[in-house]
Order: C-alpha cells, then sequence, then structure tokens
C-alpha cells in the first residue's frame, strides 16, 4: 500500500512538473513574440548603406518583407500609379483591405506618361474596383496627399517625378497620413545625374531633420532601387500593430 501511494504521489509531482514547463514556454512563446513585435527592424539613426539594412533583390521581395510589419489588410497608397504594374506587386504582397491608385493621367514631355493610364488601370483592376478594395485617384500628388486623413495610411509609396524639389515635398506632405508603425516608401533611390534624379537628397535630408529611419532598401538594377522608411522610435521601439 505504502509502495503504491509513493508511485501515485511521483506520478503527480511528473504530472505537475509537467503542467508548469508546459505554461512557462506558453508564457515564454508569447513574450517572445510580442517581443519580436516590438523591435524595430532598424535602431534610431540614418545610415543609407549598413548591415543592418534589409535589403532584398526585387521591390516586391521587400513589400513582402514589409507586410510582416504592418497590420494585416493594410491601407496602401501609390502615387505615380502609371499603368498599375507595381500596384499589381503591392496587391500580391501586402494584401491591402484598401489600395488607392493615384496619378496625373495627363499628357507629359515624357512620351511613357498617357492620359490613357488610367483606363489601363480601371480594366486591369476592374474586379477589385467593383470589391471596393481599389480606389482610383486622379489628379496632382500634393493635392491628392492633401485630401487624406491624418494618420491614414499603413504604407505609402511615391513614384513620380524623382525630382529632388517634389519629392523632398511629397515626403514632407505625405508624413501626416502615416498611421503609427506605417511605412513611408518610394522608388528611384538612386544617383543618376542623367535622369536628374534626386531621390537619395530628398530621402536623407528629409529622414534626418524630420526623424525618420530608413528600414529596407531593394535592390535589383541600380536604376530600380526602391527604400523605405519608418518614423523613428523612442530606444528604437516601434509599435506594430497586432496583426
Ligand atoms: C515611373 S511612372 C510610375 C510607375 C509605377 N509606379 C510602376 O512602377 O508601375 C511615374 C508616374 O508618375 C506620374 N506623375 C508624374 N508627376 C506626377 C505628379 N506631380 N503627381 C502625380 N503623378 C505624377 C506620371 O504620370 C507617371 O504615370
Amino acid at each position: 500500500m505504502l509502495k503504491k501511494n509513493r508511485i501515485i504521489r511521483f506520478i503527480a509531482a511528473i504530472a505537475a512538473v509537467l503542467l508548469v514547463l508546459v505554461v512557462l514556454s506558453r508564457h515564454t512563446h508569447s513574450y517572445r513574440d510580442d517581443i519580436r513585435r516590438l523591435i524595430a527592424p532598424a535602431p534610431p539613426r540614418v545610415v543609407v548603406m549598413g548591415s543592418w539594412l534589409s535589403t532584398p533583390r526585387t521591390r516586391e521581395l521587400m513589400y513582402e518583407e514589409v507586410s510582416k510589419l504592418v497590420r494585416s489588410k493594410p491601407t496602401v497608397i501609390e502615387i505615380g500609379a502609371w499603368k498599375g504594374v507595381n500596384a499589381a506587386a503591392l496587391l500580391r504582397a501586402l494584401r491591402p483591405g484598401k489600395l488607392i491608385l493615384s496619378d496625373l493621367w495627363a499628357e507629359t514631355s515624357d512620351p511613357r506618361y498617357k492620359a490613357r493610364n488610367e483606363d489601363l488601370v480601371r480594366k486591369r483592376f476592374a474586379n477589385e474596383i467593383s470589391a471596393g478594395i481599389v480606389k482610383v485617384r486622379k489628379g496632382p500628388s500634393k493635392e491628392q496627399i492633401e485630401m487624406l486623413e491624418d494618420r491614414s495610411i499603413d504604407f505609402f509609396y511615391l513614384d513620380t517625378t524623382h525630382k529632388y524639389e517634389l519629392t523632398r515635398d511629397e515626403l514632407e506632405r505625405a508624413q501626416r497620413v502615416i498611421a503609427p508603425g506605417g511605412f513611408l516608401c518610394g522608388h528611384n533611390f538612386v544617383h543618376d545625374g542623367r535622369a536628374n534624379y534626386g531621390v537619395i537628397p530628398a530621402v536623407v535630408e528629409f529622414a534626418l531633420e524630420e526623424k525618420w529611419s530608413i528600414t529596407h532598401i531593394s535592390r535589383k538594377k541600380s536604376s530600380t532601387r526602391s527604400f523605405c522608411m519608418r518614423r523613428m522610435a523612442l530606444h528604437g521601439v516601434h509599435l506594430t500593430p497586432q496583426r
């Protein structure tokens, strides 16, 4: 009888230890997830090239990485949507709840930019437009940004003229509309004197003055690099919304 009691007590002790281990491991796991969510992808400083930068090969890979850091069904905008080529990648990678596609869609000195590209975009995304996911908005970037609500955008992608003055102005205006933890991104993060690209100086000066961190730079061909920035966080901690 004594032996039987000892065995029962021994089994009960093992079961209790196992229970404690299971509970502890659950706690450790959830804290680990929370901490991972809280850790910034980059320290709060601006360094254009450095080992901490995430440098996926294409911009779509970059969107996939960023998608892990934004809330699910994010609100996304592309200013300079052209024919919707990049918009298709944004839809695939970020799975937005809402995707606003905006462009001048006017005849300009650049033969690639045409008024009829708006129709191409409307045809290309006809299903998503009728499902209420894609919204098409025509007009100059500055006006379009002004029409957006404060802190309403989780992922902002800028791809218009790439000239220094306009890009700097667009970034200044865009920061008001970025949601907490949201990303401000764009295309042609390159030095190209011939194309008169001013994206790098515009982004770096903006980031330094307004305290944003460059979190991602994609690398494919030099002329097609994209960047993403996030508002600098206190002590390097960004609050990413719960997914
Ligand atoms: C390089 S294309 C964009 C390509 C597109 N983002 C893609 O990757 O599929 C640049 C676009 O910016 C538009 N654009 C130029 N200046 C603009 C402005 N001030 N406001 C809004 N759109 C503008 C042009 O009409 C053109 O469609």
